[in-house]
């Protein structure tokens, strides 16, 4: 597995790969790996022949210094990680690589990029297409896979991507779940006993909203059955929750006639969980 530093020493090896007729698959990440990432890799190359993972904590999409400081590290272990998954390359730029001295030049989704959980963490979702548009500049890849599990962000990759032409598919991930459905994030090493057992309801509502959904409904009776299944779980704190068009997350009202994605976002003991299900009727 070769780890990469510069922009030219990626070019020269994806340039090198293309040459040999190879394709090239793109998982960009922020490294702290778990299952959900390898799942991103194994999609890669499964419609690649070369993998490329991008290991860079983006100082653009963080609100806080303090968040940026606080985001785990363990770069030997991620490192195990995708060497054993039989990834071929590591990117692993340093901050002035990604953002020269000078650099002046954001990537913004103007509408995509503020609502939604872009309006609570605003320039999270500028940073995010700002930080991709220069990785997809850096490979070139074919292909790039992001999670479903940040809804939002693949919706925004999708976008900018049509937007700038860029000639690469986006390929969407679907969460990896623990057995008993609770979303893989490495938060969830944080949840005490008591928490960690309440987060089932999480799968709970949307198994329910799903069914519904099948069986024909309406948004506004999808918001409440969500509310009243998290709020029956007194360990939880309902944050947030959005079902909106699955394509491009406009607002939808009365019956359900086209897929809609559900975002919810639940606290549990002071630990904010993230989950979706896109639905259909
Ligand atoms: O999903 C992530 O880990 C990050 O937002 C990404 C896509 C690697 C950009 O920094």
């Amino acid at each position: 597995m070769k780890i990469l530093r510069t922009i030219s020493e990626c070019r020269s090896t994806a340039d090198a790969y293309r040459q040999a007729g190879e394709t090239i698959g793109l998982v960009p990440t922020m490294g702290f790996l778990h299952d959900g990432h390898l799942a991103l890799v194994a999609a890669a190359q499964r419609a690649t022949t070369r993998t490329v993972v991008t290991i860079f904590v983006n100082p653009a999409q963080f609100g806080e210094a303090a968040d940026l400081e606080a985001y785990p590290r363990n770069e030997e272990r991620d490192l195990a990680m995708l060497r054993d998954a039989g990834v071929d390359c590591v990117l692993m730029p340093p901050l002035e690589e990604v953002y020269p001295n000078g650099d002046e030049t954001i990537v913004e989704t103007t509408r995509m990029a503020n609502i939604l959980h872009g309006q609570v963490r605003p320039g999270h979702f500028r940073g995010v297409t700002t930080v991709v548009a220069r990785l997809f500049n850096f490979v070139q890849p074919d292909v790039a896979c992001f999670g479903e599990k940040d809804y939002q962000q693949l919706q925004v990759v999708k976008q900018m991507t049509r937007d700038l032409a860029f000639p690469i598919d986006i390929i969407g991930v679907p969460t990896v779940r623990e057995p008993d459905g609770l979303a893989m994030s490495s938060r969830n090493v944080r949840l005490g006993p008591e928490d960690r057992q309440a987060t089932l309801v999480l799968s709970r509502s949307l198994n329910a909203a799903d069914q519904a959904a099948a069986e024909g409904t309406t948004i506004e009776a999808l918001y409440d059955l969500i509310k009243t299944i998290i709020t029956s779980e007194p360990r939880a704190t309902l944050r947030g929750l959005d079902i909106v068009a699955g394509d491009d997350l406009t607002e939808i009202t009365g019956p359900l006639t086209t897929c809609a994605a559900i975002m919810i976002s639940v606290e549990f003991g002071g630990i904010l969980l993230l989950d979706q299900r896109v639905v259909s009727p």
